[in-house]
């Protein structure tokens, strides 16, 4: 038997006392998709991107009812604002209601978010750039439509208004309903080279999935370095083999297979 315990993952944190207290206390009550675990490792990298003097804004493609959405506008430092971009028309036209609702019950006030009913397919990045000021993302977290077409529209979007120092993070990741997606992120690696997988954040269900985390090759060391350094109890010990590149695996069970 390992004697390396599997954590519970209301034992993961960020760090930061008010996404740590929204995931605590609010976080499951909002309708969602996303992990608790991943909330946490993403308000941590947060919190890590503001160690390093990384700053910007904050997006999702994809909010639905702002569960994820919220943590990460419970990481964002002074003056910085989070951007939701959403068809809002799933399953009915007042889940934007619902968003407006839960941001403001879950503590995010109106000047830390733009809400933007839109299609990323069809969106440019000037204007996703014009919606922020002009301020390059540091934070960039992609669930929406699940197709290969749209996942490669998506983080060809996200890249281009990304800060050279921010992060790409993909929900859904070797999911079993959506196998073409990784096609779309090894085809976008390829044409990609200074991007990398920086982590793969395991899922909890099958609901609640794997994600992705991409940060440029240049930065990858910083991160990696710092996200064992916060999260050593969670990390997997063989890794993520994206040949040749090697990237951390952080998950809530840390076992290997038991072979003698
Ligand atoms: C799985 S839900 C996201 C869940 C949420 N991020 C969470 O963690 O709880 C996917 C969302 O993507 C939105 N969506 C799908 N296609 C889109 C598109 N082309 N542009 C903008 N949003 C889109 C849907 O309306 C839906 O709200």
């Amino acid at each position: 038997m390992s004697n390396i315990p599997i954590q519970t993952r209301a034992s993961v944190r960020s760090g930061i006392a008010s996404v740590d207290r929204y995931l605590e206390a609010g976080y499951a009550t909002v309708p969602g998709m996303s992990s608790r675990f991943a909330a946490a490792v993403c308000g941590g990298l947060m919190r890590i991107q503001g160690g390093l003097g990384v700053t910007g804004p904050v997006v999702e493609i994809g909010p639905f009812e702002g569960r994820f959405f919220i943590a990460l506008c419970h990481a964002l430092a002074p003056g910085e604002v989070a951007l939701g971009i959403d068809l809002f028309d799933w399953p009915n036209p007042e889940v934007i209601d619902r968003f407006e609702a839960n941001c403001a019950r879950h503590g995010v006030p109106p000047e830390r978010r733009i809400t933007w009913k839109a299609d990323s397919r069809t969106m440019r990045p000037q204007e996703l750039l014009d919606k922020l000021g002009g301020r390059r993302v540091r934070f960039f977290h992609i669930d929406g439509e699940h197709s290969r077409a749209a996942l490669t529209k998506d983080l060809e979007l996200a890249t281009a208004v990304l800060a050279p120092e921010g992060v790409i993070v993909l929900d859904d990741m070797l999911h079993p309903g959506y196998p073409t997606l990784m096609v779309a992120v090894h085809e976008y690696l390829g044409r990609h080279p200074e991007m990398c997988v920086l982590a793969i954040i395991d899922r909890e269900t099958v609901v609640a999935a794997t994600k992705f985390v991409l940060c440029r090759t240049d930065w990858f060391k910083r991160y990696e370095e710092r996200l064992l350094e916060t999260y050593k109890d969670n990390v997997w010990p063989l890794g993520a083999d994206f040949e040749p590149h090697w990237c951390l695996v952080l998950s809530l069970d840390t076992k290997l297979a038991e072979i003698v």
